[in-house]
């Protein structure tokens, strides 16, 4: 990843990120966050990783089964896709109260303003704002608690959080500015790689969404491999031969999406991949990509299974994974109070 410059060198170099448990993980959600995350568990960070559960609720309130059984699926597919619980600190938010509770200061920090201008907001609420719940409104400052609870320093995240961690960024800065402290880091996005906004396979304008509602516009992570490759046969194209360039892709969304997808796959830049590809049809380039997101897709589809038969060690991993975020947040959070005055 690359160097913040505004990071303070005080702070250690600390990851965190998060996912919500609501539906099945999507394509997206693996090469815009999974896959990421387990290569930084890799490098010179501390890493912790966490299954949003209260951020799951402020959309709508889910069925309380499905909402178990999706925290302990997205566990799974985090586990499958190469996050090790000694390596990494992996728990769901709920257990760690700290977040609940640095969220309500930062409420107190973030605008108003701040908050209308999120376009996640307006996408989510659209006309019917006055029906949205509170939960959703305030969620960023609940997103901003998530990261800096732990004096977070870098967040990897898809292109369509950016605009979260930013606001984050104004939460720290307000915070150290108004009481004269150097004390939040300024968290930096890392938004890296061929996909970092993978689309929807039936509209090159719509992000891949857990949420579209049609199952055709996205590969799930539990989706068998004919359930893969009917989905990628049926993708949307245009007529034309791929390009060898990454130019000829400028005005073809819905070819750039597949290129991108394959080069992430294959971990291939999008130049190399057109240099191999540059000419072929899409019938001949769809079963090229399908085969690869099975091979890849596949074994951790497989993983996500096995491990979904075992639910109490799944528990005791996320369990054991609060202890230890916890260990962290709470003298943060402490700290965070006596800055305010808040007597202990
Ligand atoms: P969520 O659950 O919607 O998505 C989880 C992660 O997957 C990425 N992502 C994508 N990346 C590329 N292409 C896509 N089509 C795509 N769809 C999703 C997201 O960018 C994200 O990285 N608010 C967050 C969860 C969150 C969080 C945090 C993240 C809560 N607290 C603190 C980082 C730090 C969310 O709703 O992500």
């Amino acid at each position: 990843m690359t160097e913040g410059v505004q990071t303070s060198p005080a702070f250690t170099k600390r990851v965190f990120s998060g996912i919500q448990p609501t539906g099945h993980l999507t394509l997206g959600n693996y090469l815009g966050a999974l896959k990421r995350f387990a290569e930084v568990q890799e490098q010179d960070y501390e890493t912790i990783f966490c299954i949003v559960d209260q951020h799951a609720i402020t959309a709508t309130l889910q069925d309380p089964a499905a909402l178990a059984r999706a925290t302990r699926e997205l566990t799974a597919g985090f586990i499958a896709s190469g996050i090790d619980p000694e390596k990494s600190v992996l728990f769901n938010q709920s257990q760690v109260a700290e977040h609940a509770q640095l969220a309500w200061i930062f409420n107190c920090v973030a605008r108003m303003g701040w908050m209308q201008r999120m376009t996640q907001w307006k996408d989510k609420a659209g006309k019917n704002s006055q029906n949205a719940s509170l939960g959703l409104f305030a969620y960023p400052a609940l997103m901003a608690a998530d990261i800096l609870v732990y004096h977070a320093t870098h967040v990897p995240v898809g292109e369509d959080q950016k605009q979260h961690v930013e606001l984050t960024r104004d939460i720290a800065t307000k915070f150290n500015h108004d009481y004269g402290v150097d004390f939040f880091p300024i968290a930096e996005p890392v938004i890296e790689g061929a996909a970092t906004r993978v689309m929807s396979l039936r509209d090159g304008s719509k992000k891949m969404s857990k949420s579209d509602p049609s199952d055709m516009s996205r590969i799930n992570m539990t989706d068998d491999a004919d359930t893969i490759a009917s989905k990628i046969r049926k993708a949307r194209t245009d007529p034309d031969a791929l390009p060898s360039e990454a130019k000829g892709l400028e005005d073809r969304a819905e070819a750039r999406n597949l290129v991108n997808i394959y080069a992430a796959l294959s971990d291939q830049s999008v130049e190399d991949v057109l240099r191999d590809v540059g000419g072929k049809q899409f019938s001949e380039f769809k079963p090229m990509l399908s085969d690869l997101a099975v091979a890849k897709l596949s074994p951790i589809s497989t993983e996500m299974a096995r491990l979904m038969e075992h639910q109490d060690e799944i528990d005791t991993i996320l369990r054991k994974g609060a202890e230890q975020a916890r260990a962290i947040a709470a003298p943060i959070l402490s700290r965070t109070y006596e800055i305010i005055g808040m007597v202990r």
